[in-house]
């Protein structure tokens, strides 16, 4: 497209994940004009790399019952009991809406569904495709669908930030597009709703589950917009991501908690079975708690990483039911058939995200979010395992159906997009592409797995400090450098590791995936509560 150009339609879809395209898929079903626009390929993006599966209540004797219960404990006394209800309620059915769209799950030899175990669910209730590639499984479906719907997509395009009418509803967004042999260029989708998918802010951390296009984008144009956004304090850290060495950074192999579910055992440096006694699912509690396990096992024992032991799973076992896996370990040169493999925490999960109420809408009105972008208040404190590829489903399908009942031909707004928008602001002044290394390296010193008042305060200085840099920069020449994406990247990032920050330094409590060294207990007196976080749009 050229620069400039800009589209009109019902519904602008922010994104093309399991959330988005699901959502676009049903407000096309339900007759409405859709745009999805996603930041690189249709097939980008972390549903993709999902392995364990999606967990709902789908087995014999299982009820959504014991799903809440499960969910409710993982997430530490901050889920929105009502949330989940609907998830765990509506969650069967929107697996079985998923399946008829074309995703083939895993079958037992009876022909029903093969359902795996994760840590923290009681009952095996996880379905999977292509033993470990259930992400890559959904996403091939979606994608056909949209495809076959003949869906108006439009790739390669970052989303920059909301448009508003005069009486502050949305009115669209603007997007930088990286035109194929052509000048990149500011463009804009003008739609009425604006469903934000777009996914999570995994690489504000140095190493991550995340592929490298989750910058925290949603969040940070939600913030800029004036939206709420809660509990960005709740970072997940899965146990098992595979450990490529102490300087490894970017996307890190998983190791999927199917693998323990299988019965894997976690060992120290001295082969001992650490987990044992210190939950009564051993290496299968709660994330949260494996994590923390793993880390104090790891500074007691001097150790970078532990171990993940399943060679008594044999080679048939690792080829058929985790392919994917056992290929990423050969590739770096481990054999699981034949020796434990080397594993430690990394980022993979915002628990938090852009506030939304039970149809997904944000407090901005016409703006939607779903998928990790958003905070539906199912996860609480710590998400619970294969709960988000059902998050996605299910709340995206309240989103369309909420758009469809709401939707009056309304007036579209065709306003230019501005030719600066809003991140090279001095609220938002755009970094050099360089900072996002910077930042990555402040938040795993300071607000990684284990936090402090100390290590979260002089991380907190040290993003102030890039920001003045990069405020002092636009004073001076107007501009830091030619807007591409990798700026706007890193102008993400650091607009969402700031609020994170301040949420961690807020939170004086260890609770789920939040762990203060300076405050080790959870505190249900003071901090049975939400950290709520909007912006002034003109304030930094
Ligand atoms: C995994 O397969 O361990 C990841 C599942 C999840 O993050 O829900």
């Amino acid at each position: 497209p050229a620069p400039g150009w800009a589209v009109a339609a019902d519904v602008v879809v922010v994104g093309s994940g399991v959330a988005g395209l699901t959502a676009a898929l049903r407000c096309e079903a339900a007759g409405l004009t859709t745009v999805v626009v996603t930041k690189a390929r249709l097939d980008d993006g972390s549903t993709r790399w999902a392995q364990g599966g999606i967990a709902a209540a789908l087995g014999e004797g299982d009820t959504p019952e014991q799903h809440l219960d499960d969910t409710l404990v993982a997430g530490a006394g901050l889920c929105d009991e009502e949330a989940v209800r609907t998830l765990v309620t509506e969650g069967p059915d929107a697996v079985r809406r998923l399946i008829a769209t074309g995703a083939h799950f895993d079958e037992t030899t009876g022909g029903g569904l093969a359902l795996a175990r994760e840590g923290g669910h009681h009952r095996r209730r996880i379905a999977h495709a292509g033993g470990d590639a259930t992400g890559a499984e959904i996403s091939r479906a979606l994608v056909e669908a949209v495809r076959a719907r003949g869906l108006r997509t439009v790739e390669n395009a970052l989303v920059l930030d909301l448009l508003t009418d005069d009486e502050g509803r949305t009115a669209g967004v603007t997007l930088h597009v990286m035109g194929e042999g052509q000048h990149d260029g500011v463009g804009a989708v003008h739609a009425p709703a604006v469903v934000l998918a777009t996914g999570g802010m995994g690489q504000v951390f140095s190493a991550t589950t995340n592929p490298s296009v989750s910058t925290g984008d949603g969040v940070a144009l939600a913030l800029r917009a004036g939206a709420e956004v809660s509990d960005l304090e709740f970072v997940q850290f899965h146990p098992t991501v595979l450990f490529l060495g102490p300087d490894a950074e970017g996307q890190q192999p998983l190791v999927s908690e199917a693998v323990r579910g299988e019965g894997a055992h976690l060992v120290d440096a001295d082969g001992v079975r650490f987990m044992l006694g210190q939950h009564e699912l051993a290496e299968l509690a709660p994330r949260d708690i494996v994590a923390k396990a793993i880390t104090r096992r790891m500074q007691e024992q001097g150790a970078e990483h532990m171990y993940l032991d399943a060679r008594h799973f044999g080679a048939d076992m690792w080829e058929h039911r985790f392919p994917t896996i056992l290929a990423a370990c050969r590739a770096h040169g481990i054999d699981p058939v034949t020796e434990p493999v080397p594993v430690a925490p990394a980022a993979h999960y915002a628990s938090g995200g852009v506030r939304t109420d039970a149809h997904g809408r944000t407090t901005v009105p016409g703006l939607y979010a779903c998928g990790e972008v958003a905070c539906t208040g199912v996860h609480g404190a710590n998400r619970l395992a294969s709960n988000s590829l059902l998050e996605g489903l299910v709340y995206a399908e309240r989103i369309a159906a909420d758009i469809a009942a709401g939707h009056t031909a309304g007036t579209l707004h065709a306003r230019v997009p501005a030719p600066l928008p809003r991140p090279a602001s001095p609220a938002h002044p755009l970094l050099p592409p360089e900072a996002r290394l910077t930042i990555q390296r402040i938040m795993t010193e300071g607000a990684g797995v284990l936090r402090s008042a100390g290590s979260l305060t002089r991380a907190a200085e040290r993003l102030d400090a890039l920001h003045a840099e990069a405020r002092e920069a636009l004073h001076e020449n107007g501009k830091t450098s030619e807007p591409g994406v990798d700026t706007w990247e890193a102008t993400n990032l650091l607009c969402v590791a700031r609020v994170l920050v301040a949420a961690a330094v807020r939170r004086e409590e260890t609770r789920g995936c939040h762990w203060r060294e300076d405050h080790a207990d959870r505190d249900d007196t003071s901090w049975r509560r939400h950290v709520v976080v909007r912006l002034n749009p003109d304030r930094s």
